[in-house]
């Protein structure tokens, strides 16, 4: 990771870094301190506050986002580390800003049929790591789905309704993939 520092205030308090990643399909520049967290820099600077800030810990999952095909908790990661890489937070789940209903993610429209957004705060986290887990296992099983959002806590739903939505968009996701194979076969 090549991260550039600002040579005017390399040294001492003032320090700063300048770093360029990947932010939802688009690059994006900033120039942070060095002790600036991820979850940080989305919020407070980038004004994506889709990604919930809880414990500032690593304990309850409300700040994840995918790095690099992994979901991570942003508040464990420095800005820093992010430089060069892929970052995707809730906002770029849908693919445009401002989605309609129709246009949101499989994972966005299951969780509303499912009835498992309560207070909402733990979702923005569970989408994400759901989202990760599905990119990689398109198929998981009850158990892998349970394993992959084991580090984000819900207070609300008892967590039937997340499990059942995640299963529900993991089919939608094949259907539609199976679909456009097929359309693709017949073109
Ligand atoms: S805010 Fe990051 S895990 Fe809780
Ligand atoms: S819906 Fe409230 S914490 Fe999960």
């Amino acid at each position: 990771m090549a991260v550039r520092h600002d040579e005017a205030t390399e040294q001492g308090p003032g320090r700063k870094l300048t770093i360029r990643f990947t932010l939802n399909g688009s690059i994006c520049e900033a120039t942070v301190p060095p002790e600036t967290t991820l979850l940080q820099l989305l919020r407070d600077r980038l004004n994506l506050t889709g990604t919930k800030c809880g414990c500032e810990i690593g304990e309850c999952g409300a700040c994840t986002v995918i790095l690099d095909g992994r979901a991570v908790a942003s508040c464990l990661v420095l800005a820093g580390q992010v430089d060069g890489l892929h970052v995707q937070t809730v906002e770029g789940l849908a693919g445009k800003p401002a989605p309609t209903a129709e246009e949101l993610h499989p994972l966005q429209k299951a969780f509303l049929d499912r009835d498992a957004v309560a207070c909402g705060f733990c979702t923005p986290g569970m989408l994400m790591s759901a989202k990760a887990l599905l990119d990689e296992n398109p198929e998981p099983s009850r158990d892998e789905i349970r394993r992959a959002i084991s580090g984000n806590l819900c207070r609300c739903t008892g967590y039937i309704p997340i499990v059942e939505a995640i299963e529900r968009a993991a089919s939608e996701i094949n259907r539609q993939s199976a679909c456009h194979e097929h359309d693709e076969r017949e073109a």
